[in-house]
């Protein structure tokens, strides 16, 4: 089947690769005209100049893109996300399914992905929407090795569909889930805790106090889920702590490395600045901010760190402020 991909950077491209191991026509639209040319010419993945199937098409015209498929996969950066559904919404004139594949929170609103879709995308060209999210480092499904990934739609019929469209047998097994909610929170969360844990490793604590993070980050996002609707079972799976240990404590996360270079002493923006790819992160530890102030819930890594970001604490007295927190019984936090 045809599918269009919109948005050809690291995680988008990488996506279109699996597609067209899978038999199907991919036409990935991206901004950058030297993306849409290494594609096109030289069949190269943009970011990691590995060579992609030459089945894959790329074009800077939206238009050619939306009419290219009812299926369109969109993996742009979620600060860009609303722009782009706005353009979207102007050029569609039959149903489309919305596979949302990005992993991040709107700035301003705290809206998630699905909710943006549903106010932007008029109802009559909206077959469904399915957030596909998981632990998934593009620099190794690249390379076709082992990723699973979680389709959440409140169809499970679409949820099915997705599983099928991207599943193979080699390297990259779908689960579904009907937890819409669940699955978009955990993936934008979890990069709230990949910042904080890089910020740990960047002061040079170990792997002690990573696994004290992570552990104590996912109880964090188990009761942002759960508050906004979620389910508890889906923050302890593949698209929750699954994304949560693969970011945490990786190089290859940009936010992971983004947190280090902070705890390494660089500024929040200069840090921001030395990545030329997404950083979702510090909008997630804003919104999970907002979240936790709104609903009333103590949430001490991701308020100690939007104090940080927000430039009312340097990195040791945000360490010192958790380290001091009063002693009490793991269940609570
Ligand atoms: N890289 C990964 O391993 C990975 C894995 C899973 C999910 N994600 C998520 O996917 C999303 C994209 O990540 P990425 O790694 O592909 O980022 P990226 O920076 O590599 O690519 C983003 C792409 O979006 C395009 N873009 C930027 N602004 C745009 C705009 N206004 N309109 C249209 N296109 C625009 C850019 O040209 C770029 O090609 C993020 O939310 C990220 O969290 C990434």
């Amino acid at each position: 089947m045809n599918v269009s991909v919109i948005g050809g950077g690291a995680w988008g491209t990488t996506l279109a690769q699996a597609l067209a191991d899978n038999g199907n026509d991919v036409l990935i639209r991206d901004i950058n005209p030297n993306f849409v040319d290494k594609i096109n010419n030289l069949h190269l993945h943009p970011f990691f100049d590995k060579e992609i199937p030459s089945s894959i098409k790329a074009t800077l015209d939206l238009k050619m893109a939306v009419n290219f498929s009812n299926v369109l996969v969109l993996c742009v950066p979620t600060k860009a996300m609303r722009n782009v559904l706005t353009e979207i919404a102007t050029l569609v004139n039959d149903k489309k399914i919305f596979i949302n594949v990005s992993k991040g929170i709107e700035p301003n609103t705290s809206k998630r992905v699905s909710e943006i879709v549903d106010e932007v995308i008029p109802q009559n060209y909206l077959e469904g929407y399915v957030v596909l999210s998981g632990p998934s480092h593009a620099e190794e499904m690249i390379l076709r090795k082992i990723t699973s990934l979680v389709a959440a739609s409140k169809s499970n019929d679409l949820a099915t569909k997705v599983q099928n469209l991207f599943s193979n047998e080699k390297y990259l097994r779908v689960y579904t889930s009907s937890d819409v909610i669940g699955v978009e929170c955990g993936g934008a969360l979890k990069n709230a805790i990949a910042i904080v844990s890089g910020i740990s490793s960047g002061l040079g604590l170990g792997e002690n106090a990573r696994a004290m993070l992570i552990t104590r980050g996912i109880k964090e996002i188990v009761a942002i889920v759960v508050t906004l609707g979620g389910e508890m079972e889906t923050a302890y799976g593949l698209s929750g702590i699954g994304d949560l240990i693969v970011t945490a404590s990786s190089m290859n996360s940009r936010n992971f490395q983004c947190g280090l270079k902070i705890g390494q002493g660089m500024s929040i923006e200069e840090a921001l600045g030395s990545s030329v790819q997404t950083v979702e992160g510090i909008r997630a530890i804003e919104a999970g901010y907002e979240i936790a102030v709104k609903n009333n819930l103590e949430l001490p890594i991701i308020c100690t760190a939007h104090e940080l970001v927000a430039g009312k604490l340097t990195v040791k007295e945000a360490l010192h402020k958790l380290m001091t927190r009063s002693l009490k019984n793991e269940k609570y936090w």
